[in-house]
């Protein structure tokens, strides 16, 4: 039995195609770095949920569509003042969602429902941070761009276009992934023909877990501790030496470099281009630089490069997104793709339903202690 269903189709998937030998990857057709570079996170809803990007008048309605989406969570901020209170922001997410009417979840199947997971994730993340620092909430205001706006929910300077658009990139990068832990946990709930609200709740669990989401943060945090290029080679070495994992190398799929690696060192080189303060990027560079160097000397003929999580923490932190809301960032991102798996998921048909190989005790003829 493959380790961790490694190797092991579950689904037909017409979303993302991974090559991880080369290091591309593709959505929908489209070269990741092309996405990247060329447009911004509405259109690449519009891609997942429909296969195609939208043109000029479609991608309109859809900003407006998605700005009403996210007055809606903010009018409905009563519904989940509740998560607001959580101590941490995906939790927040959490019980957000799980405070969306159940009459309203059955009708969730189309492009609003959809809108209204993906901007009440943003909203309630946005209030949530400004919360927990004290700080008044912000209204949305629907005539701007999601990402501009969310950023501006955040209380983080949105009139600087460079940020914005760095920020775009990045949500770009990781709207969607193949079936990784949590589009598969949204999955096998869709299979079961649950709402997409609690497929979507799924996913976050999945997300949660030190093993997925929570990498980008622990890059920043290495990135914090190294602090200085010419500290990196024996930082790291260090690490090596203490039998720790280096964050931010390997990839279960990749054994190349991962393609969002590339895209993300671009996006924050052109952030740095643009003026703006990249404290992080010459260091995640010196540090993929020495970790290279020491993870080949260590496992000769082992291929471990460089994945997303070193220049997304490099760019958030350029960004001035705090390390406490990568993850929901990451949810509220990454919500895009679990919604269009699950659409997908549905129109299969099938329940996901694998099975185990039992290893326990021999059936007994008694009850016994
Ligand atoms: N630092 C140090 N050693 C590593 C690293 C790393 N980042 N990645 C792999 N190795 C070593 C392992 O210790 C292992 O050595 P061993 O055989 O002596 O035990 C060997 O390389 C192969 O490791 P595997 O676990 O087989 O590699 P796999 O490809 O399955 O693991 C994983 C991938 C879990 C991502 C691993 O590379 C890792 O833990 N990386 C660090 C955490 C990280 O950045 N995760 C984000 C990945 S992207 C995502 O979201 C899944």
């Amino acid at each position: 039995m493959p380790n961790g269903l490694r190797g092991v189709f579950v689904a037909e998937s017409s979303l993302s195609y991974l090559d991880g030998e080369r290091g591309e990857l593709f959505i929908r057709g489209h070269d990741i770095r092309a996405l990247v570079e060329g447009v911004g996170f509405e259109e690449v809803c519009c891609l997942l949920w429909t296969g195609r990007l939208p043109e000029p008048r479609a991608l309109r309605c859809l900003r407006r569509d998605l700005g009403a989406a996210r007055v809606r969570a903010a009018e409905d901020m009563w519904l989940f003042s509740v998560a607001l209170d959580a101590e941490d922001p995906v939790d927040a997410l959490q019980a957000a969602l799980a405070c969306l009417p159940a009459s309203e979840r059955r009708g969730d199947t189309g492009r609003d429902g959809k809108l209204r997971i993906v901007a009440a994730l943003a909203v309630v993340a946005a209030a949530w941070w400004r919360r927990s620092q004290g700080q008044p909430l912000v209204a949305p205001d629907p005539a701007l761009p999601h990402c501009e706006d969310w950023l501006r929910m955040l209380g983080i300077d949105s009139m600087r276009a460079a940020r914005v658009r760095a920020l775009d990139a990045w949500m770009v990068a990781l709207a969607e992934h193949g079936t990784n832990a949590s589009a598969f946990a949204a999955r096998v709930v869709a299979s079961t023909r649950a709402d997409s609200v609690s497929a979507v709740l799924a996913g976050l669990a999945a997300l949660k877990g030190t093993l997925h989401g929570g990498i980008t943060r622990r890059v920043h945090s290495m990135l914090d501790a190294i602090g200085d290029t010419g500290n990196a080679a024996a930082w790291l070495e260090r690490e090596l030496e203490s039998g720790r994992r280096l964050p931010g190398f390997g990839h279960p799929i990749y054994r190349a470099r991962d393609p969002r690696a590339a895209a993300l060192e671009s996006a924050a080189a052109q952030l740095s281009a643009a003026g703006e303060p990249t404290r992080y990027l010459a260091l995640a560079r010196a540090v993929e630089r020495e970790a290279l160097r020491l993870l080949g000397e260590r496992y000769p003929g082992r291929r471990i490069a460089a994945n997303v999580d070193l220049y997304g923490a490099a760019l958030l932190d350029a960004v001035g997104l705090p390390p406490e809301l990568f993850i929901a960032a990451f949810a509220a991102t990454r919500a895009a793709g679990w919604l269009a798996h699950v659409e997908e998921q549905r129109a299969s048909g099938s329940l996901l339903r694998p099975e185990h190989r039992y290893v326990g005790q021999a059936p007994l003829r008694r009850l016994t202690a």
